[in-house]
């Protein structure tokens, strides 16, 4: 947090426009969809709210099949179970570790032929890295199939100059306190369709019906931003393109060093993309390198640095263990090889220095001489 959240929190307060709503979440609004070029944005409690939103808006429910990655974290598919459809898991591939497109076109294929298309794809850019997105929305476009973005970790995240988030029927970011820009916790809902997210402001508040009388004309949710965390979040909007050029500093000062180091290695940017390096990952060949991630984890956290696991397949999860999955070799080996580092936008060289010893300390009689 910095002078301009500061300032930005204490008119909020100041003005004693806590709730309902009130002039930041406009303002908060208005500048987060002129950032990503999209036509206009609701901004919410949390980015699961917004997910499970724009199923209600889109209509999925009861006896709908979703098609989503399994390489994510969870909420990006608990709302397929909030709203009673059946998700359909689906392996990453390796050059974004987003959701395999060769994959998801063999299942669309199937599925005209036996008439089961699904009701929607949602795609997740993982770790700040585009998913291979024409390609997806190509065949979403083939099948009529509604196409979800779930950009939670990919603000900043350009695809051919384009904001991820801007090309699905419906995009989503979350504000979460570990995001790239933080309101505590917050979530932002986009669509070129501005009447989708007038409805997703209406359903976030209750359905209510302007007026004097508690009028509900829908079953609604409690699933605004507060005023508050609007006037923290335009603060930090500020400040998106500088964290975006941290992280991408972090990743670089890490990739630079210890992919010189034999059994660790980096995931590559497409040439189109801008990612933001939300986290820097890198991934062990516990073979080569001759530890595992957990190893090395272990030896960071002696030493007081948090590292973490890559996300757990949701197939490996107790609670889709029934789910169908299509594929899953990709993502299996992600979860066993990968560690993310420490990724914070104010770490200082000198902070993944300390790191990058603790790695190399497993490896340095097989640092290659070059
Ligand atoms: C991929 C993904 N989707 C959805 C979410 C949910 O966002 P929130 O925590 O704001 O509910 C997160 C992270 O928190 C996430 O990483």
């Amino acid at each position: 947090m910095g002078a301009a959240e500061r300032e930005l929190l204490l008119e909020a307060f100041d003005s004693n426009w806590i709730a309902p709503l009130g002039e930041h979440v406009d303002a908060f609004e208005v500048e987060c969809s002129q950032y990503l070029g999209a036509k206009d944005a609701a901004a919410l409690s949390s980015g699961t709210a917004a997910i499970h939103l724009a199923f209600v808006m889109l209509g999925i429910g009861q006896g709908d099949r979703v098609y989503a990655p399994s390489f994510t974290f969870t909420a990006s598919v608990n709302p397929i179970l909030y709203v009673g459809a059946t998700p359909v898991l689906i392996d990453s591939e390796a050059e974004t570790w987003g959701m395999d497109p060769e994959l998801l076109a063999e299942e669309l294929e199937k599925d005209a032929r036996e008439g089961t298309l699904p009701k929607a794809v949602l795609v997740v850019h993982i770790y700040g890295q585009a998913s291979k997105l024409e390609e997806i929305s190509l065949l979403c476009a083939k099948y009529g199939v509604i196409l979800i973005e779930d950009a939670a970790e990919a603000l900043g995240t350009t695809q051919r100059g384009k904001h991820v988030g801007t090309t699905g029927h419906i995009g989503l970011f979350s504000f979460n306190g570990n995001k790239i820009i933080t309101t505590s916790g917050g979530g932002l809902l986009v669509s070129d369709d501005a009447s989708l997210v007038a409805k997703a402001r209406h359903l976030a508040s209750q359905a209510r019906v302007p007026g004097p009388r508690y009028e509900h004309d829908a079953l609604g949710y409690n699933y605004r931003l507060s005023n508050l965390l609007a006037a923290v979040g335009r603060g930090q909007l500020l400040k998106i393109e500088d964290r975006v050029a941290a992280r991408r500093a972090n990743f670089e000062d890490y990739r630079g060093r210890l992919s010189q180091v034999q059994g660790l290695s980096f995931l590559d940017e497409p040439e189109e993309d801008r990612g933001t390096r939300w986290l820097s990952v890198m991934l062990i060949d516990p073979d080569s390198f001759g530890a595992t991630p957990n190893q090395v984890q272990v030896e960071l956290e002696a030493r007081d640095i948090e590292s973490r696991p890559l996300w757990m397949p949701m197939h490996m999860q107790p609670i889709y263990r029934n789910a169908r999955m299509v594929g899953g070799r990709v993502c299996e080996e992600l979860f066993r090889t990968g560690l993310c580092l420490p990724s914070g936008s104010s770490l200082k060289e000198t902070d993944r220095s300390r790191v990058m010893e603790v790695v190399e300390s497993f490896a340095s009689p097989k640092i290659r001489s070059n």
